[in-house]
């Protein structure tokens, strides 16, 4: 006998009696047909379950998806008063208050790749992986401001190893590995329709990544949000992985979170005017006079056409899913982290499992819940929440779909397309198609320019060609 099976035995004693309580008890099923190390894992699996939590959702099943969304008035970021802000944000970031924070623990499905999206080859030219682009501009950032601005990485189990190699057999992209954290979001059941979890295997349980909901409390478990305090950090800029126009610091958007009279300067967000009815972006809404986003997907056909009397959409505001988050807020939410969760959204779909026989069933129709937790539900628990309205052309460009609308193609187009409105500004003559778009492939990496601005006086005397590509 192993020195280690008494104790898994006692182990397994209290896991059958926790799983009894909450009728989960089949999870142990198999027992007798798995070795030692299964066992330990499945162990290891159970004592990690939220279990009240799972208990609360399935509960929540069903339950109404409250009032009806009222339309919200953005406020615009480039005003009169922007420079103002962009003081108030250049101070917040000289000080060492700000760090960013990018979610990143989906992978490259819909894009057809298989690995971390982060490492998919985003830029017009030279095809930088999105991890790159987003180091190079933290840098840039650094560089200016004279401020460390650490970055924290949320990936997933599904592709944490990958995440973490990239970035060491690229020596952090020169950030430092002291200044760069990656943490992995946590994992949540599949529900069937009885409340049941499934096995994907006789000793695993099938699992998924919670969301990027699941920030908080992974912020909070893996020790970062207070790492950020140890630091100094006070607000965290977030962004997705997918968006390769996404401006990592914002002086701008940074000093109206912190200062605007709208915000009580818990979470603000960025919104664009969505392209038609079709696109598929959350929206900005009041619920219940509170800030909060409607998921495409959960807008009526009515709630998405309604028009105002100018012919405006009434939900037209799309979120970019760019935020600003205080520090203290997101302490606050996570106090009890153990069973802190924003609401789980549930997705019916196939999951493979492992039948009472013991035999994998692959479904072909929808057999069970997918659980997924969204930052933004953290909106309506804030005081006054400031949606902040932004031109596309300059932040939000994401790649998702292979072809089409935000695909690599319309991505890396959007992307040139900005560069050549800095070169222009700066004086350098761009060749035009008929229609106004470049007729020519522009890459400007952020060391080299992190807006417009930085070019000017710097790239006089250079020549573009028509169909050309210029690399900066
Ligand atoms: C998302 C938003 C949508 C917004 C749009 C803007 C949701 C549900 N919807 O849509 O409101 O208008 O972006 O581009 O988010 N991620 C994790 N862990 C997870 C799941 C996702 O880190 O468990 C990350 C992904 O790596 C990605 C981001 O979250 O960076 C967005 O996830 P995705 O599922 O692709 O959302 P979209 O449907 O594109």
């Amino acid at each position: 006998m192993s020195a280690a099976q008494p104790d898994l035995r006692q182990r397994h004693r209290t896991a059958l009696d926790v799983l009894r309580r909450f009728r989960q008890e089949h999870l142990l099923a198999f027992w007798e047909r798995l070795d030692d190390g299964q066992r330990g894992q499945l162990l290891d699996q159970i004592e990690a379950l939220p279990l009240q939590l799972i208990e609360r959702l399935d509960r929540e099943r069903g339950a109404p998806s409250g009032s009806a969304p009222q339309p919200l008035t953005t406020v615009l970021r480039d005003s009169a008063d922007s420079p103002h802000w962009e003081s108030l944000g250049l101070k917040l970031v000289a000080a060492g208050e700000v760090c960013c924070f990018t979610v990143a623990g989906g992978q490259g499905t819909r894009l057809g790749y298989d690995g971390p999206k982060g490492l998919f080859p985003a830029t017009p030219c030279t095809g930088k992986p999105l991890f790159q682009l987003f180091a190079e501009s933290i840098l840039g950032w650094r560089r200016r401001t004279g401020a460390s601005i650490p970055w924290f990485v949320m990936t997933s189990p599904l592709n944490h190893a990958a995440t973490e190699s990239f970035f060491r057999e690229h020596s952090w992209f020169g950030l430092g590995a002291e200044s760069v954290r990656l943490f992995m979001q946590g994992t949540i059941p599949s529900l069937d329709d009885g409340g049941k979890m499934l096995l994907s295997a006789p000793g695993e349980i099938a699992v998924n990544p919670d969301g990027h909901g699941g920030a908080l409390r992974a912020l909070a478990q893996s020790g970062a949000l207070e790492e950020m305090t140890r630091r100094g950090v006070r607000h965290i800029s977030y962004f997705q992985v997918d968006n390769p126009l996404a401006r990592v610091i914002d002086p701008v958007f940074l000093g109206m979170h912190a200062g605007h009279p709208g915000s009580s300067a818990e979470m603000s967000s960025k919104a664009v005017a969505k392209r038609n009815v079709a696109e598929r972006v959350g929206v900005f809404a009041l619920i219940d006079g509170r800030t909060a986003v409607v998921e495409y997907s959960d807008l009526s056909a009515e709630q998405s056409n309604a028009m105002d009397l100018q012919g405006h959409l009434l939900f037209g505001a799309g979120s970019i899913a760019i935020h600003a988050i205080a520090v203290d807020f997101a302490k606050k939410l996570t106090a009890e982290a153990d069973s802190f969760a924003l609401p789980f959204h549930r997705a019916y779909k196939k999951v493979p499992f492992i039948d009472e026989r013991g035999v994998l069933v692959e479904p072909n129709q929808p057999n069970a819940w997918k659980l997924e937790a969204f930052i933004f539900d953290a909106l309506p628990l804030t005081g006054r929440s400031l949606v902040v309205e932004v031109r596309r052309e300059d932040e939000f460009a994401p790649i998702k779909n292979a072809s089409g609308d935000d695909s690599p193609q319309s991505s890396g187009a959007a992307q040139s397309a900005q560069f050549a409105n800095w070169l222009e500004a700066a004086g350098v003559v761009i060749p035009r198609q008929c229609d106004g778009t470049p007729d020519c492939q522009i890459e400007i990496s952020p060391l080299r320019a992190l807006c417009a601005a930085d070019l000017r006086g710097k790239v006089s005397g250079l020549a573009v060609e028509r169909g050309g590509r210029v690399t900066l």
